[in-house]
């Protein structure tokens, strides 16, 4: 029995990328250009957006929610994914950085898909629950701020259909919640949310390390 995840060194990570890496050119546009802006590592990897991708297609994805779109790469990998009468809410607070993503959103042809949502992705998502919008939404992608994660998963948990999907990234987060040592504010709101979700029998649970740890929430 293989007992735990080969580690990736860079040799083996290119070897990944050349023989399963499909790249659509306007998200290959998309990350170089996020490659020269000083935040570019909080861009999700290009597997992983492949990944969404794929599970976007899979589930018949219709309608999507994104917490953190930074320069729009995984918002416009799910809105590439969603079929012609697809919807992604996407949830974002800068209005200056969104606006990289909102030029390859028209430039893609998917701008009509989404809608993006300036404010505390909080006040969006209650906003949403005010709306009735409760159980309405297939998939979900969470990747903004750490420290209030458990409240966006607790919020998108009623938002999203039973039979959803809820994506989580960064739950390894460079492997800093193993070690308890590392008390800063977002290993320690990353640890509490992995404990909160492995409790949680309102869903089935899958924790994948890709790139940095995601996790996958199917909602009974
Ligand atoms: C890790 S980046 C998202 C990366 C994006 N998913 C991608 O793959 O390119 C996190 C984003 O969350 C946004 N953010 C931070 N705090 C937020 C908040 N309270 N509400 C909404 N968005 C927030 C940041 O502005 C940033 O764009």
């Amino acid at each position: 029995m293989s007992r735990k995840s080969i580690q990736l060194d860079e040799q083996v990570y290119r070897y990944l990328l050349s023989v399963s890496l499909r790249e659509a050119e306007i998200l290959k546009e998309c990350r170089e250009e996020t490659a020269k802006h000083p935040m570019a590592r909080m861009q999700i990897a290009p597997e992983q957006g492949q990944f969404i991708s794929f599970l976007i297609t899979l589930l018949h994805v219709k309608k999507a929610l994104e917490i953190g779109v930074y320069t729009g790469y995984s918002s416009l990998a799910i809105a590439l994914a969603l079929p012609d009468d697809g919807h992604l809410d996407a949830c974002d607070i800068d209005p200056e950085i969104t606006t990289i993503a909102k030029r390859y959103w028209s430039k893609a042809n998917v701008a009509e898909k989404i809608s993006l949502h300036i404010a505390p992705a909080i006040k969006t998502l209650d906003r949403l629950i005010e709306d009735k919008q409760n159980e309405t939404y297939d998939f979900a992608f969470i990747d903004a701020h750490k420290p209030e994660y458990i409240d966006y998963y607790e919020r998108v948990l009623q938002l999203i259909r039973p039979g959803g999907l809820i994506m989580v990234d960064n739950v390894l987060w460079s492997g800093n919640p193993a070690d308890e040592t590392i008390q800063d504010e977002d290993t320690v709101a990353i640890r509490l949310l992995n404990e909160h979700l492995h409790a949680d029998d309102r869903i089935m649970l899958s924790m994948l390390p890709v790139a940095d740890g995601i996790t996958l929430a199917f909602k009974h």
